[in-house]
């Protein structure tokens, strides 16, 4: 039976070679080197699909992937509809914050009941954190170099991933609250879980075996 397994490349698809090759999936290409979107493997009934990391739930979504991995961020922002998430891999682990400029007094500021421009990528974890804590918002879609709004005056705080803290630091950004912690989840089409039950369920058990610690 054909199972298609949707992947970004970069970081995720890095970290889950490991977990492929547990399922005794090795890819027949290297994703950062080909221009191929559809990326054969060792088995001839097994594809992997490259697309962007925020369409990934889509992908599995309406069936065009039988299995993804997606990370929470992107999972909660796109909603769960019609996605069975089996899994917790462990991978491409970092953590929601919220950060600011080292000389904007994010206290204060909260503590004053000031209205804080917000520069995400991820409205809705932004959205949530914010009326949680009663704190008014306007809310300012970017798609990338969430660091810079601060830094020419397009926003009083971003929402956005940190790992290393390497950025922030880079960019005289602090950290001032931590919403999330993420990681990357497997996600399963649900309808073929179904159908394709006896295929998928040993690459799902073999992933289990070997997320890491
Ligand atoms: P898109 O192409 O949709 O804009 P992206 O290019 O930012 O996404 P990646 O940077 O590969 O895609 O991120 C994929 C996932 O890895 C994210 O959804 C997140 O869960 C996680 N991630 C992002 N940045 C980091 C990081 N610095 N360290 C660890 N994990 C991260
Ligand atoms: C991610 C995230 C932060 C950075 C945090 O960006 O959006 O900018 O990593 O990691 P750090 O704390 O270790 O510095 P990424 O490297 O994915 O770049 P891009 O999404 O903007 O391409
Ligand atoms: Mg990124």
């Amino acid at each position: 039976m054909k199972l298609t397994i949707a992947l970004s490349k970069g970081r995720i698809f890095e970290e889950t070679l490991p977990l492929l090759a547990a399922a005794g999936i090795v890819p027949a290409e290297d994703p950062e080197s080909s221009r191929k979107l559809v990326i054969d493997t060792n088995h001839e009934h097994v594809k992997l699909v490259i697309v962007r990391a925020s369409d990934v739930p889509t992908y599995v979504q309406y069936g065009a992937a039988d299995l993804g991995i997606a990370g929470r961020d992107v999972l909660i922002e796109h909603g769960g509809d019609g996605l069975y998430q089996p899994l917790d891999l462990n991978i491409a682990r970092c953590k929601m914050m919220v950060a600011v400029s080292n000389d904007f007094d994010y206290e204060a500021a909260v503590k004053h009941g000031a209205r804080l421009k917000i520069a995400t990528k991820y409205p809705q974890i932004a959205r949530e954190h914010f009326a949680r804590k009663g704190v008014h918002v306007d809310i300012i879609k970017l798609y990338g170099s969430m660091e810079l709004a601060p830094l020419v005056g397009l926003a009083d705080a971003i929402v956005d991933l940190v790992s290393t803290g390497n950025t922030l630091k880079a960019n005289n950004l602090l950290a001032v609250e931590h919403i999330l912690d993420i990681s990357s989840r497997l996600v399963v089409n649900q309808a073929a879980l179904k159908l394709k039950y006896s295929t998928i369920q040993p690459v799902l058990d073999a992933f289990a075996s070997a997320v890491p610690a």
